[in-house]
């Protein structure tokens, strides 16, 4: 969707990490570690962002590939690369992407997923389950419709370094549907606006949506503390599925 990929590449960039500090991603790190045999396992980090995942898990040895479509993540990406070898990366748009190697461990991090309507979602689910070793661990961090019903507010502000960002959003109940104004504003300066459409699942759908594809041994954390394995998460949805 075109609002989307505007978003991704003229916003997310900028203002991406101010959602992310670097501890919230050694926990994540950690996490995702904590579900691997070993150092060997290759690593496919599914649109990657400027790559805060792939940065500590090459500093930790990790053979990793990371995707992103977005071209503003070039540079980042080609420093991480350059200091880790066993870090590669691609800029390049995965739904048209021929991936000729398979890996490991493949992982989708922190609501990369709901962008392309119900077909497409379940698309790229297909895809990456065909990237996959057999045996091979997916790792997907999402949320469900009743997670995001229950607790969205209409109106969240964030005040980093001086930058507000507001972000308004409707959620239409019927279509599962929920669309996000994004506004900076820097030194009371408006910048651009940009807005993100996401179709949210519900758990069960989302279960049979892994399920359908040919995921098996599905797991079902709330957060990244690995404590709350369960039926219901309350925060997210964190899967942990096997091929
Ligand atoms: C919410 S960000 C998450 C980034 C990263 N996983 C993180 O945790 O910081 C979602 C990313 O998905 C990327 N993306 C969306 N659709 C894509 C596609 N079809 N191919 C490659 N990257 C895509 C966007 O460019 C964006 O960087």
């Amino acid at each position: 969707m075109e609002s989307n990929n505007k978003f991704f590449n003229d916003f997310w960039p900028y203002f991406g990490g101010y959602f992310k500090n670097e501890l919230d991603t050694s926990k994540e790190v950690d996490f995702v570690l904590s579900h691997l045999e070993n150092k060997s396992m290759t690593i496919l980090d599914l649109f990657c962002g400027y790559g805060r995942h792939s940065y500590q898990l090459a500093m930790r040895g990790y053979s990793i590939l990371g995707i992103d479509k977005c071209n503003s993540y070039f540079l980042e990406l080609q420093k991480i690369n350059k200091m880790f070898p066993n870090f590669e990366f691609k800029i390049d748009d995965f739904l048209t992407l021929n991936i000729k190697s398979s890996y490991d461990c493949v992982l989708l991090l922190f609501g990369s997923f709901g962008y392309y309507g119900k077909s497409n979602d379940l698309n790229v689910l297909k895809m990456i389950f065909s990237v996959l070793n057999d045996g091979g661990i997916f790792i997907f961090d999402t949320r469900s419709f009743e997670q995001v019903k229950t607790s969205f507010v209409g109106i969240n502000e964030l005040i980093h370094g001086g930058i507000k960002i507001t972000q308004s959003g409707s959620l239409n109940s019927i279509t599962k549907e929920i669309k996000v104004k994004w506004v900076a504003t820097i030194d009371n300066i408006k910048t651009d606006t940009y807005t993100t459409i996401i179709t949210l699942y519900s758990l069960n759908e989302m279960k049979a949506m892994l399920s359908s594809v040919g995921f098996k041994e599905l797991y079902l954390y709330d957060d990244y503390t690995k404590e709350s394995l369960c039926l219901e998460p309350k925060k997210r949805c964190i899967w942990i599925c096997k091929k």
